[in-house]
């Protein structure tokens, strides 16, 4: 593992930590690669039960890394394979994974959540997809899970619209399922990765296998919005606001 990925196990818990704060966890192509690995790894351990994914105090992850992104358009497909690894990983993960977010979550930060079983959210958690408005396409499986999840008007107003939610909203909407204070966000998604990782362990895994669908859809849907970002990448639209991203000036 890379230091900007943590993994650390605690008896049956692997947590899976992100660890760029200087660039608000976004993630770059070695980062998903072990974040990918520490998820698959986990699934044939005898001690793990339980996945718990978790950001820093001031952001949980602001998105794919768009230097590494904007490299992406012109290649065939190689260096985004950490990328689908890792998505891949999230979809095809046995056990329940758990995410303790503070601060923002922006893209991939918020898409990831889909997957998960019980999200722990700070009380000043932002969670934004602006997919849509870069040029690009919701990813991770989100085009299907997303209007599953929250329903179609709220999944198009957060994947499409690309109005952020604050954590009250994506509670509502049902990514979310606790709302507590900053400093009690990574206690209590412990609390609730130990919960779950005391459940009979045959018994969750069948009970969260016929609640998670098919993951061979879901699988086949991120490839498919994988490709069509790829094309989308390409597009000026995109290209613009990437660059524009790249190159903004700070007031
Ligand atoms: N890719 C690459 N670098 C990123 C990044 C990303 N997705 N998100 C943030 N950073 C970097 C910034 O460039 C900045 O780097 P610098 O200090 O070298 O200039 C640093 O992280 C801090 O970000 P900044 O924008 O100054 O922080 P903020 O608190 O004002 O805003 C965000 C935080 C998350 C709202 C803002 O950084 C943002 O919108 N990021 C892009 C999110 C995004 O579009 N993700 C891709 C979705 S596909």
């Amino acid at each position: 593992m890379n230091d900007l990925v943590t993994v650390t196990d605690e008896g049956p818990i692997r947590t899976v930590r992100m660890n760029r704060p200087e660039k608000k966890n976004a993630l770059t192509f070695d980062m998903y690669a072990a974040m990918a690995t520490a998820i698959s790894s986990a699934q044939t351990s005898a001690a793990l039960r339980c996945l718990l994914l978790a950001g820093s105090p001031s952001d949980f992850c602001a998105g794919n890394d768009i230097g590494n992104f904007v490299q992406t358009a012109n290649d065939d497909g190689a260096l985004r394979k950490p990328v689908i690894d890792f998505l891949h990983a999230l979809a095809l993960s046995e056990l329940p994974l758990v995410a303790a977010v503070q601060g923002n979550a922006v893209g991939i930060g918020t898409t990831m959540l889909l997957h998960c079983d019980h999200v722990v959210a700070s009380r000043e958690a932002r969670f934004a997809t602006p997919f849509v408005g870069l040029g690009i396409l919701p990813e991770a499986g989100s085009t299907l899970i997303g209007p599953r999840l929250m329903g179609q008007s709220h999944a198009f107003s957060l994947l499409v619209m690309g109005r952020p939610m604050n954590a009250e909203d994506a509670k509502a909407a049902g990514i979310v399922s606790a709302v507590v204070t900053p400093a009690d966000v990574e206690a209590e998604a412990m609390k609730a990765a130990r919960e779950i990782a005391a459940l009979p362990p045959q018994g969750l895994l069948a009970a969260r296998r016929l609640m998670r669908g098919t993951r061979e859809e879901i699988v086949a849907r991120i490839d498919q919005e994988s490709t069509m970002i790829r094309e989308r990448l390409r597009s000026p639209e995109a290209r613009a606001a990437f660059e524009a991203f790249l190159t903004r000036k700070k007031g």
